[in-house]
């Protein structure tokens, strides 16, 4: 299984914090917030990783993470010109991807949770990760039949047909990366991952596994202050 760290995007939600750096390069307490999707990945096994950032700062993440050798790991880097979609790692990065399976993380998105079985079992079709949130109508919204099966994503709804929303972390099989060819661009002009997941869904192979710890998306001040305050609260436990 390969790796995908998408950090790239404009990061208007936190201006004026992201006009001069990267929204993934800002402290969540002790680091940039981009070690903790790094992490994630890198706990759940995956060591072949490729970061897709913006042009701006690109020179920023490469002198952050190196090689990768400082993690175990091998990094590779693309630049993402304009934030089309979080589909597009898929077209941006075809080649890093080749015959392989895929995990694609949102550099902004911070889990308590631990993959390395969902990754390690993972064999076809795509595997998301859902979580109850109060504002589900910012999010991809997962809809549950009786039997717990998922009937029907939407892309920020008005109205949610559940409280459950796709985060972003997402497992595909190879064939990722054609299924991403035949999508059109959306109204907003973006590659939608929405779009994607609806393909596996109508094929019948994509899963929905509920995050079983904390999960947030730090893209706006309020999450930021809450998953800096609450990486903080784990670290000063652990020197007690
Ligand atoms: P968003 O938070 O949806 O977008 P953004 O980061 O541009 O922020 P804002 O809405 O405040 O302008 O993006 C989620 C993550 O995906 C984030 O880490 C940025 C990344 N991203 C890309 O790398 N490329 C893209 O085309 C998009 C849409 C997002």
């Amino acid at each position: 299984m390969r790796g995908i760290i998408l950090a790239g995007g404009a990061g208007t939600r936190l201006a004026p914090l992201t006009k001069v750096t990267s929204k993934q390069l800002l402290p969540l307490y002790n680091k940039p917030m981009i070690y903790f999707p790094l992490e994630t990945l890198i706990h759940a096994g995956i060591t072949e990783i490729l970061i897709i950032m913006a042009p701006d700062h690109a020179g920023d993440f490469v002198k952050l993470l190196g090689s990768g050798k400082d993690f175990g790991c091998t990094f590779s880097y693309e630049v993402q010109e304009k934030p089309n979609g979080l589909a597009q790692a898929f077209l941006i990065g075809e080649n890093f991807v080749d015959k392989e399976n895929v995990a694609l993380i949102l550099g902004d998105n911070f889990f308590e949770d631990d993959f390395i079985n969902p990754v390690r079992n993972f064999k076809s079709g795509a595997l998301v990760f859902a979580s109850k949130v109060p504002d589900p109508e910012r999010f991809g919204v997962v809809e549950f039949d009786a039997n717990n099966k998922a009937v029907s994503i939407e892309e920020k709804p008005k109205q949610p047909k559940s409280p459950y929303a796709v985060t972003g972390l997402y497992v595909y099989d190879n064939t990722v990366v054609q299924k991403t060819k035949s999508l059109k661009p959306s109204a907003r002009d973006e590659l939608e991952i929405t779009d994607l997941n609806n393909l596996y869904l109508k094929e019948g192979t994509l899963e929905v596994a509920m995050v079983k710890g904390k999960w947030l998306d730090t893209g706006t001040f309020e999450a930021l202050y809450q998953a800096t305050t609450y990486v903080r609260d784990k670290e000063l436990a652990k020197t007690v």
